[in-house]
């Protein structure tokens, strides 16, 4: 796929992963709509950015402000959901709250909502790119709970892989990326992302910009679909 002059809508696209795929996208040439749910994020996102681009509101857990969005911005080429959906729950397994370790399952509903509700607007060789992590594939104490709901992203776009053809959808799973999301107080996320990254064969933070590449590489790739591609110095290898 040729990006220029296509239509984009990215979910998510105010902050980190999102962001970065909302300016890389703009970059390539394409028409590109930015939601999330905050008007702060997306009045600050909106000073990075150029007449390419516009913002829209929406929750993408709210399935009827989904469908008049994407009614809205009919017909469009290419959808990205970088959204996190909400908290996600850490620590051991036997010992956290249940509800909370089904309440991380919010990232993988918002992208179900969001591909069953975008897919009818699009075109025929429209592509899809949601984003999963590291830890689906590496995973770590304490990690269960975002580790399961990665497989689960990966293996959803698998399953309707086939059924969306000719139009395609991939997910990019990235290592620790220097992102709005890690929301610990700047000394402490720092020694701990160091911490984190310092056993990877690339020892150090990803960046939002590097996983935007990979989402365009995935978008452009007329010939990957049901594919999950790692983006994430090494870290399912440490
Ligand atoms: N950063 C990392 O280290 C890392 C590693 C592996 C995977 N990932 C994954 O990469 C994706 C992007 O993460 P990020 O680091 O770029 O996060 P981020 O900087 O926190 O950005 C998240 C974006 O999603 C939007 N959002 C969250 N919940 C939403 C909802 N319910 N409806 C609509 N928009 C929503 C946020 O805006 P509003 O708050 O305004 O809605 C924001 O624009 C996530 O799926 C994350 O799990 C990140």
């Amino acid at each position: 796929m040729n990006i220029s002059g296509r239509k984009a809508v990215v979910l998510g696209g105010t902050s980190g992963i999102g962001l970065a795929t909302v300016q890389a996208l703009e970059h390539a040439g394409a028409h590109v709509v930015a939601v999330s749910r905050s008007e702060k994020n997306r009045l600050e996102a909106a000073k990075t950015v150029g007449d390419g681009v516009s913002f829209r509101g929406a929750d993408v857990l709210d399935r009827k402000a989904l469908e008049a969005l994407f009614l809205d911005e009919a017909p469009f080429d290419i959808l990205v959901s970088a959204a996190t959906g909400g908290a996600r729950a850490a620590g051991p397994f036997l010992e956290m709250d249940l509800d909370a370790f089904q309440a991380s399952f919010r990232k993988l509903w918002g992208y179900t909502n969001s591909v069953r509700l975008a897919a009818r607007h699009m075109a025929e060789d429209g592509a899809i790119v949601l984003v999963s992590g590291y830890p689906a594939r590496k995973p770590s104490l304490g990690a269960a709970a975002i580790s399961t709901v990665g497989n689960a992203v990966e293996g959803f776009a698998r399953a309707i892989a086939v059924e969306l053809a000719p139009r395609r959808i991939n997910v990019v799973s990235p290592g620790i990326i220097d992102t709005p999301m890690h929301t610990t107080p700047a000394e402490v996320r720092n020694q701990l992302l160091e911490a984190a990254t310092k056993r990877m064969p690339i020892s150090r933070l990803g960046q939002a910009d590097e996983i935007a590449r990979a989402i365009l590489f995935l978008i452009e790739s007329d010939f990957t679909t049901g594919a999950t591609l790692d983006v994430d110095g090494g870290a399912r290898l440490a």
